[in-house]
């Protein structure tokens, strides 16, 4: 591959005149509001990911009864002053062939071996609802640090997962009797996988934002777009660092077995490009006997500077009292206690401090995510960390019709934006509409220079398709573009403190999938 999807020639040649100009005259884009005229998809173009992606699956990894699957990657905390940072890496064995199988991880840079690290004891979970078949057990879950790595991605890192074990505890529960009693066996092994580390607080970076993705055809198509842009080559100096989806990742809706497979298909781009999410209406996926709410979530991702470990918390009296509605599948209007584990949390990623926002937690002044946005927000140097994003799923400002003054949306609007305004949010990143919307800067309703700029980016192409129309035939006066008509992803460039370029990528055309660009200033720092 010679080169980018999002950077062909010409198109790059663009990127930077209007860099240059931008760094010259730096002011917001001022376009009135533009609706982006249909653009068909083109089918036969990149319907998933390159076929030597897959390579995984041929021999000899695929003889092993324990081979590592689903594997993903996370930043586990924010990159120290020693320019130290950890990672995790995540994957799942076989719930029959891997009992008591032992995985270590191996990792290391360029040709080098730098450090082992044994897995800990596993997650699982078991899990009932109408689609699970009777009860659901998963596989055996396991996510394992990498601790104090070198930050700053100038070298590549790589790391290889072997499962070892003594088959008589291995695997005499599965389906094979094996008869080396007492005899340690190779149970699995990857080939190594290259990933990159943060880049170094100040130093530019580049993000790809997503929603509402999916296991389609079109889901794939959008990954495999991201998956280019993470490669560095000669046409993509800036190559995308990390993957952030703003909620609804596999719309299993209470089906577990779509969860693995969701997992699976996005391997080939989550084991080298880390991974944090945020938690959409189609996380919820409550366990009919227990009640107990984002049961897949909870133990499939482990995202950065974690609240703290609470997956088997009680169920509080007062939660059936809570915005309920007889449903815990996939709600589009709900909110309960989940205020644990992933569903909310902050970490530092380059010039850009990202805060994720639970929409379906308590929101309301007072509540506990409440009053830790404010301790985060309160907390940010912007010295080290310019730029501040917020991502939750469900957004306070929609064109679309179909998720038009939700419950959780309103509540969160009320109570929260005047803390984003206060604290001069630059960016709002949201999903729940399968579609694409930019605003103009905005606060409670009106254009105002100096507020958050609100994306919605659920056009990840999951297979609910596009939102179903525009509630208004013309643009609100607010909104700087939008489309329903195409699947694609969010690229944002951020070079320096003060300003950022962010372009929506669009699925399934050949050449320049760019569909929208501008460039932002950052608002905090006032001329
Ligand atoms: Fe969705
Ligand atoms: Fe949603």
């Amino acid at each position: 591959m010679k080169r980018s999807s999002i950077t062909p020639t010409p198109v790059r040649a663009m990127f930077y005149l209007a860099a240059f100009l931008a760094l010259l005259i730096p002011k917001l884009s001022s376009e009135t509001g533009q609706q982006l005229a249909p653009y068909p998809l083109e089918n036969s173009e990149h319907s998933a990911f390159p076929a030597h992606l897959y390579y995984t699956r041929q021999e000899p990894y695929r003889s092993y009864e324990c081979f590592p699957k689903r594997i993903h990657l996370a930043q586990a905390n924010n990159v120290q002053d020693d320019h130290r940072v950890s990672m995790t890496v995540s994957f799942s064995l076989d719930y029959e062939n891997c009992r008591g199988a032992q995985p270590t991880v191996f990792y290391g840079r360029s040709f080098r071996y730098e450090g082992t690290v044994k897995a800990q004891e596993p997650k699982q979970f078991n899990y009932t609802s109408g689609k699970s078949d009777g009860l659901f057990q998963s596989d055996w879950i396991f996510h394992v640090e990498l601790p104090r790595l070198k930050a700053g991605g100038f070298e590549q890192y790589w790391y290889r997962i072997v499962v070892d074990g003594n088959p008589s505890k291995a695997v005499l529960t599965g389906r094979r009797l094996h008869a080396l009693r007492g005899m340690q066996k190779r149970l699995g092994e990857t080939k190594p996988h290259p990933f990159r580390t943060p880049p170094l607080p100040g130093a530019p970076t580049t993000l790809a934002l997503v929603g509402d993705l999916g296991q389609t055809e079109n889901s794939t198509r959008t990954m495999a777009h991201i998956w280019r842009a993470t490669q560095k080559n000669d046409f993509n100096d800036h190559p995308i660092s990390q993957l952030l989806i703003a909620g609804d990742m596999a719309y299993a809706d209470s089906d577990p077995w779509r969860w693995p497979s969701f997992l699976d298909v996005m391997e080939p781009l989550f084991r080298s490009t880390p991974l944090h999410v945020a938690a959409g209406n189609h996380e919820i996926e409550c366990d009919s006997i227990t009640r107990e709410i984002f049961v897949p979530y909870e133990n499939y991702f482990r995202n950065p500077n974690r609240i703290q470990e609470a997956d088997k918390l009680p169920v509080s009296d007062d939660y059936r009292k809570t915005l309920w509605r007889g449903s815990c599948s996939a709600p589009s209007e709900f909110q309960s206690h989940y205020d644990y584990g992933n569903a909310f949390y902050s970490y530092d990623h380059g010039l850009v401090k990202i805060i994720v926002l639970s929409s379906y937690s308590n929101t309301t002044a007072g509540s506990v995510q409440y009053q830790w946005l404010e301790g985060e927000l309160q907390s940010v140097d912007r010295k080290r960390t310019p730029w501040l994003l917020v991502s939750f799923h469900s957004p306070l400002y929609t064109t679309f019709l179909g998720h038009v003054n939700e419950a959780q949306s309103i509540a969160m609007k009320k109570a929260m934006e005047p803390l984003f305004v206060q604290y001069s949010v630059n960016l709002v990143v949201s999903g729940h509409d399968h579609a694409y919307m930019r605003t103009h800067p905005l606060a409670y309703g009106q254009v105002d220079p100096s507020a958050p700029i609100y994306l919605t980016l659920g056009a990840g192409g999951n297979r609910e398709q596009h939102s179903e129309g525009y509630r208004h035939e013309n643009p609100e006066e607010w909104v700087a573009a939008r489309t329903l008509n195409d699947y694609g992803y969010g690229h944002l460039y951020i070079p320096n403190a003060t300003h950022a370029m962010f372009n929506w990528v669009r699925d399934g055309v050949s050449k320049d999938g760019i569909r929208d660009h501008v460039w932002i200033s950052n608002t905090h720092f006032k001329p």
